[in-house]
């Protein structure tokens, strides 16, 4: 008997050991960012970092991130975390890990300061905003998601842009209209939350049109046909994030960045309205 019990003990120090070591090895193996370096030579700097869909691949949103360096005059470091242990799905118990390996390469890499601002995309947009509320980050990208219930706006304590897509078959509009309505009670006691937590939308474009390349079964079954270019969705993305960046950071042109924001989201609001049916 003595001896099976230190025998088991021994198990499950030995199984311990093995399971200590293998999240370890997960973390700094599995897990991993890739960088791209700003195409601004100088002026001031900053840095987006990307937290995927469910099963998207870190470098599908590549394209995008370029789109964003394109349209800012920020010189703009952009992270792509990727390669999530579980599921390829950026959990909240991968996330922590992940943005502290995303912000340690950033600054090896030669990122000055300390303005980081996350991009979550779909699943990657549900967890990243309870994470972003304490943690080095100074606004949110919400690509294709929406700050979920028992997270109100007004309440967020960080800037955060949701973008939306109006052909988006996984977060559907008539949802996002929802974070649009809570936006205008918003507006109307307190105006400056049109740029502090702006809810814009893209006319034409899908859900897998935020990232590129393939996508994974259940955006393809889900989603709509697009009835603009990915080009064409991807530099208006890269605009609308290039004005929040500029107004959230107050780098650059605050006055022109916060006109854009303004005409972006009384152009959502002609998609997001019901109409009268009379
Ligand atoms: C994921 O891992 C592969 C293989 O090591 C690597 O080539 C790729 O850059 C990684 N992706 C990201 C987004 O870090």
């Amino acid at each position: 008997m003595a001896h099976l019990a230190v025998t088991s003990t021994m198990t499950s120090l030995l199984l311990l050991t093995a399971m200590f070591s293998a999240l370890f090895i997960g973390q700094s193996l599995a897990v991993t960012s890739y960088i791209i370096p700003p195409i601004r030579s100088s002026g001031p700097e900053a840095a987006v970092i990307f937290v995927p869909g469910a099963r998207i691949d870190g470098k599908a949103y590549e394209a995008t991130a370029r789109a964003i360096q394109a349209a800012s005059n920020i010189r703009l470091w952009v992270a792509l975390t990727g390669n999530y242990t579980l599921n390829n799905m950026a959990t909240p118990l991968d996330l922590p890990g992940a943005m502290r390996g995303a912000y340690a390469k950033l600054q090896k890499a030669g990122m000055k300061g300390d303005k980081y601002v996350g991009v979550g995309h779909s699943l990657g947009g549900v967890f990243l905003p309870p994470y972003a509320k304490h943690s080095p980050l100074k606004a949110v990208v919400l690509l294709g998601a929406y700050l979920t219930k028992g997270n109100s706006l007004s309440e967020y304590p960080l800037p955060v842009l949701t973008l939306s897509a109006e052909l988006d078959g996984q977060t559907r509009i008539t949802r996002i209209a929802e974070t649009y309505e809570e936006l205008l009670k918003d507006i109307s006691t307190a105006p400056a939350s049109l740029y502090r937590t702006p809810v814009l939308n893209i006319a034409g474009a899908c859900h897998a049109q935020f990232a590129s390349g393939k996508m994974p079964a259940t955006v393809v079954k889900y989603d709509l046909h697009p009835d603009i270019s990915e080009a064409a969705a991807h530099r208006q993305i890269g605009q609308h994030v290039s004005d929040f960046l500029t107004v959230s950071l107050q780098i650059g042109d605050v006055t022109k960045g916060k006109a854009a924001l303004r005409q972006a989201f009384n152009d959502a609001g002609t998609r997001f309205k019901v109409k009268d049916v009379l």
